[in-house]
């Protein structure tokens, strides 16, 4: 079973970043709850995307991406939550440990995420761990449900940072 210090020590200098102390740990109590309902054994075992074949892990691409928005973060003058951004790119494909899991040897999109795509089932579950309405909605708009709403800028660096990776990791296929 996957404990909170397997998510902190993963993700401790990306969770350092967040100053409010219990939003980090909102934030690895729903990656615990997301790997426990997943069956997950590991941490690592999630796979980036199915969409890419050896997209690498999740945890990497979750690691890159809070790397990009903090980078963009330090370039802007306009208040931004930095709190929400971070928990937001952390939390952004926790419902990724929902949608796959690995059977007869691969791994497969789940039967729940055909209805429940990862934006959506992340951003229930951080709904129901009290997250800030600004980081569920960062999770919820992270990808094309967010197209037809009003993009905070913390929701629009999250979905523009994760399109950065996924474009240049698909274009090496
Ligand atoms: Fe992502």
């Amino acid at each position: 079973m996957i404990e909170k210090s397997d998510i902190e020590s993963c993700f401790s200098d990306e969770l350092n970043l967040i100053q409010d102390e219990d939003l980090r740990n909102k934030v690895v109590e729903v990656w615990k709850e997301a790997a426990y309902r997943g069956k997950w054994k590991k941490i690592d075992d999630a796979p980036f995307t199915l969409l890419i074949e050896n997209s690498g892990k999740l945890t990497d691409h979750t690691k890159r991406i809070t790397k990009i928005a903090k980078s963009i973060f330090d370039q802007r003058k306009e208040k931004i939550n930095l709190d929400f951004l971070v928990a937001g790119a952390l939390l952004h494909d926790v419902g990724k440990l929902l949608e796959y899991e690995f059977k007869n040897g691969k791994y497969i999109k789940c039967e729940y995420a055909n209805k429940f795509r990862h934006p959506v089932s992340g951003a229930l579950l951080a709904k129901e761990f009290n997250l800030p309405d600004e980081v569920v909605y960062i999770i919820y708009a992270h990808s094309k449900e967010g197209d037809i709403t009003d993009r905070s800028i913390e929701s629009i660096i999250i979905n523009h940072s994760d399109f950065i990776d996924f474009e240049i990791k698909k274009s090496l296929v």
